[in-house]
């Protein structure tokens, strides 16, 4: 599944991002890193976001959805709604 993780290269989303790869899934980080680091991003080898979500940015939004890939994103979870 493909999963989002805002806040991916701060402390608790970067252990979330390990442990959904050993899992099997594909997480994508999303991160202004006003406080994570890129190092996780570059340790974890998933693709990568940065940018700001308190921001209504078109910008990041277009970037987001061009790394996530038309799979698109499971919002609700394992067997959740598509959308
Ligand atoms: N070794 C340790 O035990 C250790 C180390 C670090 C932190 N901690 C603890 O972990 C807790 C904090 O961890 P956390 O993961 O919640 O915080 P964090 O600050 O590590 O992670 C939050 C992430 O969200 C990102 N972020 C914040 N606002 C954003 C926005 N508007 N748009 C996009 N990204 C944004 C930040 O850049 C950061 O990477 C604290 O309790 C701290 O004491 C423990």
């Amino acid at each position: 599944m493909n999963v989002l993780v805002a806040g991916g290269a701060g402390y608790i989303g970067s252990h979330t991002v390990k442990r959904l790869k050993e899992a099997g899934h594909s997480p994508v980080i999303f991160d202004n890193l006003s406080r994570g680091h890129r190092e996780p991003i570059d340790i974890l080898k998933v693709p990568a976001v940065v940018a700001d979500n308190r921001m209504a940015d078109l910008a990041a939004a277009r970037a987001t959805v061009e790394v996530v890939g038309p799979g698109g994103l499971d919002r609700e979870g394992a067997g959740g709604q598509r959308g």
